[in-house]
């Protein structure tokens, strides 16, 4: 993942301050280590770049990193930028066949200072550079060297230009405009640069930019053939994230959900039937994404089998090479993800399009490669998500789910009605008396071990989806199970007062949460109706078939809390990142 940040310039002067300025905004891709380089200064560091005090000589180009950790750990001679010999260097990807390449490299006598696959390109360009004296076909050499995906962005000593090249990793230029008429921004993400220009070029895989101050040339990787760019307006207006009265992002943005699942419905009803139209004209429909966003889908899964009939295929989006096979022109991937930039869905969808495959797909930034690889597409519009925890993209990806899942049946008007009658209630619910009775749970499970939670049918997914909310932000072993999984094994495993969330209130459920009771479990019901079974009861709206989208805010809450009483900050969680850039 990583983000990385560049400026070239004749307006800015003190471009390398502006830098660390534009990577604060890109820390969600990763905060274990920051670094900046101007043409005669380097400062890395070791922690977070938004707690950054550092100051920079007086220039006009700069490039930065901000860091999360793939090869190498986590320490100051892993940053980046990497410097070797007139080269430096700032790298998002992961180079895969580096050790061959440093081994030669360390055989011809040339030393490194790091652990990281990044720092053994800077030494190939340089490498590459000695033998041509030019450095655009040092950079298409080295490209052609490298196994896996990356962007780079590279200064060379005697160079006035900046050097960019991507493939696989997200790569943007920003065209200064007004008072930065002569400024060219390059970034993994456009709000590092949003504050100054809307004026977007997207670099493709296998291209690469050269750039001075405001003049961009942009290049085919392969054949070096010059190639012409569109300028892009993007609509965003710089969404100043601000935590308002809240403490963390994550609660507030627990607290969003107030309004975000009326938004992440609001698509006209043809923008909706066209989608599910292209979802219909093919002989078999793959859902594809990561984590959390994995869990959504397993949660269409039930949806799409309930309410229209249809067989969704559900995989996690690293294991769907077993199954590519299976692609080809009929097939629908339909990918599902919060930032739009996961590399591992990525990889699926560059695969199935070469394959012929239609791309569809829900993302919550609506300019993201996947959203742009897609041959249909819709947002979710939740706003920014900025803790790494996803709350409100969740239950907002899952009503939109649940509404095409209707109208793959034709029911459209009812899905909205459901979704409608959900949102209000789940306004009613949100308020500081129901945070505060969720707290005070929290304060009787935060020194657990472990946390068990089962649910059954479309409750299943969101037990699985509620382990990783607490263990990702309170660091407690959580874990999920088919609520009648239990007892062919993980039951082994429940003592005396050991938690158990139960979601749900049906028959079968409470006979399973009886058979933890009898083991002498602890249980916490999560369902509209209290029951004597429950311990504790974490009330949520009656749904109907949106009863998965209500069960997750009570979690999402104990979760925030379970983090919160122990010391720790659910917004940035150890070795996590919000967008996931590396596969
Ligand atoms: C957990 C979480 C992650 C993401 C996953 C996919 O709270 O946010 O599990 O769901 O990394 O990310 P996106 O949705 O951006 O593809």
């Amino acid at each position: 993942m990583c983000g990385v940040f560049a400026i070239s310039s004749s307006d800015i002067q003190n471009a390398g301050e502006k830098v660390i300025e534009g990577l604060k905004k890109l820390e969600y891709r990763g905060y274990d280590s920051w670094g900046v380089a101007t043409s005669d200064t380097i400062i890395k560091q070791v922690g977070k770049i938004s707690e950054s005090t550092s100051h920079f000589p007086p220039d006009t180009k700069a490039i930065g990193h901000s860091r999360w950790a793939t090869h190498g750990g986590v320490t100051k001679e892993n940053s980046h930028p990497h410097k070797y010999k007139s080269v430096i260097l700032v790298h998002n990807g992961i180079f895969e066949n580096y050790l061959t390449e440093k081994e030669r490299l360390l055989e011809k006598g040339e030393v490194f200072v790091s652990n990281t696959d990044s720092e053994v390109i800077a030494h190939l360009i340089q490498e590459q550079l000695d033998l041509s004296h030019n450095i655009k076909s040092a950079i298409q050499n080295v490209a052609q060297m490298i196994i896996g995906r990356f962007s780079i962005i590279v200064m060379v000593e005697g160079y006035n230009e900046i050097f960019v090249a991507r493939r696989g990793s997200p790569l943007i230029i920003g065209r200064g405009k007004d008072q930065y008429a002569h400024t060219t921004f390059v970034a993994s993400d456009i709000p590092a640069f949003l504050e100054y220009t809307n004026i977007v070029n997207y670099i493709d895989d296998d291209e690469m930019a050269i750039i001075h101050n405001d003049h961009v040339t942009f290049y085919d990787l392969d054949s070096g053939k010059e190639k012409e760019k569109r300028n892009i307006e993007v609509s965003w207006k710089e969404e100043i994230a601000d935590k308002g009265e809240y403490n963390h992002f994550m609660i507030k943005e627990i607290f969003d959900q107030k309004q975000s699942l009326t938004a992440a419905i609001n698509h006209t009803d043809q923008e909706i039937k066209n989608f599910i139209s292209d979802l219909q004209s093919g002989n078999g429909v793959y859902m594809i994404a990561c984590g959390t966003a994995h869990k959504v889908c397993i949660a269409a899964e039930y949806y799409f089998s309930y309410i229209a009939g249809r067989k969704i295929n559900v995989v996690p989006a690293s294991e769907m090479p077993a199954f590519e096979r299976f692609i080809n022109k009929k097939t629908i991937l339909f990918a599902v993800s919060q930032s739009g930039e996961t590399a591992d869905i990525l990889e699926v969808l560059e695969f199935g399009k070469k394959r012929g495959a239609k791309i569809l797909s829900i993302t919550n930034v609506e300019s993201s490669s996947i959203a742009r690889i897609s041959d249909n597409h819709l947002s979710i519009h939740a706003g920014k998500e900025k803790a790494v925890a996803s709350t409100k993209a969740t239950t907002s990806q899952m009503a939109l789910l649940l509404l095409l899942a209707y109208a793959d049946n034709n029911r459209l008007n009812a899905g909205r009605l459901v979704l409608q009658d959900l949102a209000s209630n789940v306004n009613d619910l949100l308020n500081p008396r129901y945070e505060k009775y969720i707290k005070s749970v929290a304060e009787t499970l935060k020194d657990s071990n472990n946390i068990f939670i089962i649910g059954r049918n479309s409750l299943y997914p969101i037990a699985l989806e509620s382990a990783i909310k607490i263990m990702e932000v309170s660091y407690i072993h959580a874990q999920g199970f088919a609520a009648g999984e239990m007892k062919h094994g993980p039951i082994a495993l429940i003592e005396k007062n050991s938690p158990c969330i139960v979601l749900g209130c049906d028959n079968e459920t409470i006979s399973n949460a009886i058979e933890l009771k009898s083991r002498g479990a602890k249980i916490i019901g999560v369902a509209s109706e209290n029951h004597m079974i429950f311990d504790q009861w974490l009330k949520i709206p009656s749904a109907g078939t949106a009863i998965s989208i209500a069960s997750v805010l009570p979690i999402q809450i104990l979760s925030y809390y379970l983090a919160t009483l122990r010391g720790l900050d659910p917004d940035m969680p150890r070795n996590l990142a919000k967008s996931v850039t590396v596969k």
